[in-house]
């Protein structure tokens, strides 16, 4: 029989971005398969409810109402983690905002940075050296198709999702040798609230959070990178590895304009 998700990588997860939407989902996830939670987010009372929906499958849960765009949130990550074995961490939080570059002031593709390029660093330097020092654990950086190639109206969220794809690469490839799983999960459309409030259509492809969880979740300890969903692996197959770069960007650029 194969060795549960507790077994492979120890009793608690840390879910980054959990209170709703595909952070839930992973949350919920994770204690199916039976592990304890330290769920963050900055809206207490909404991660309060999630907290209490997912005591009913009998894990303890923990919460953290704070901002991952501050690096304030590493120590009292670390306080909260005192005295427990970290299995699984998950940076799934994220800021996104469509609008052609030169249109909002320079504060808001830094908010981007803050919380999808220093958050996930800041992430991984903290949690991964308890995990070396056991020789087991997991971490998930989420990523986006859109990451892929510069994508025009998501100029600084697509960059950052690259950026998270090549981070979560090269610590797989640090991590191998200490029997520590790192994960991209290079993500298509998924059905959340973030995603409604970013785009008036559903994109081809759109999944529902739980398969997208699931499946990358699955995906641990398989290799640096997964594309959740058939439509999604096809896409980007066809646009990273068939067609010219500047074809591919034009390409983005009228699909996201479409959507808005
Ligand atoms: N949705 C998509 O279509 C899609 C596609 C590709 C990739 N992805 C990736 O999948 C992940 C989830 O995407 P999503 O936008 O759809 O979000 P989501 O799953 O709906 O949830 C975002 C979660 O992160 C929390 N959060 C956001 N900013 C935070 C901050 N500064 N500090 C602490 N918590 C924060 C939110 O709660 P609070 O508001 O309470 O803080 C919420 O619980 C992201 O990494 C995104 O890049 C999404």
């Amino acid at each position: 029989m194969s060795k549960s998700s507790v077994e492979t990588y120890g009793s608690w997860a840390v879910v980054a971005g959990a209170s709703e939407g595909l952070g839930a989902a992973f949350a919920q996830a994770l204690a199916r398969r039976g592990h304890n939670l330290i769920l963050i987010a900055r809206r207490a009372e909404v991660l309060a409810a999630e907290a209490d929906r997912l005591r009913k499958s009998g894990v303890e849960v923990r919460t953290l109402a704070l901002d991952l765009g501050d690096p304030a949130f590493v120590p009292l990550l670390l306080a909260e983690l005192e005295g427990r074995e970290l299995g699984v961490a998950v940076f799934n939080a994220a800021y996104s905002y469509m609008a052609p570059f030169l249109s909002r002031p320079v504060s808001e593709p830094l908010k981007v940075a803050a919380v999808n390029v220093q958050g996930p660093l800041l992430f991984s330097h903290a949690l991964l050296p308890q995990m070396v020092e056991r020789k087991r654990g997991a971490l998930v950086l989420m990523s986006s198709l859109s990451g892929f190639q510069g994508s025009p109206f998501l100029a600084a969220y697509s960059a950052s999702k690259a950026f998270n794809t090549t981070l979560a690469e090269a610590l797989w490839g640090e991590m191998e040798e200490h029997g520590v799983h790192v994960l991209a999960s290079a993500a298509g459309a998924i059905r959340t609230p973030g995603y409604a409030a970013t785009l008036a259509k559903e994109a081809p492809g759109t999944m529902d959070p739980d398969a997208v969880a699931e499946e990358t979740l699955r995906a641990l300890g398989k290799g640096p990178l997964v594309v959740p969903g058939t439509f999604n692996k096809l896409a980007s197959f066809i646009l990273r590895r068939l067609l010219p770069r500047s074809l591919v960007v034009r390409i983005m650029r009228n699909s996201i304009a479409g959507l808005q």
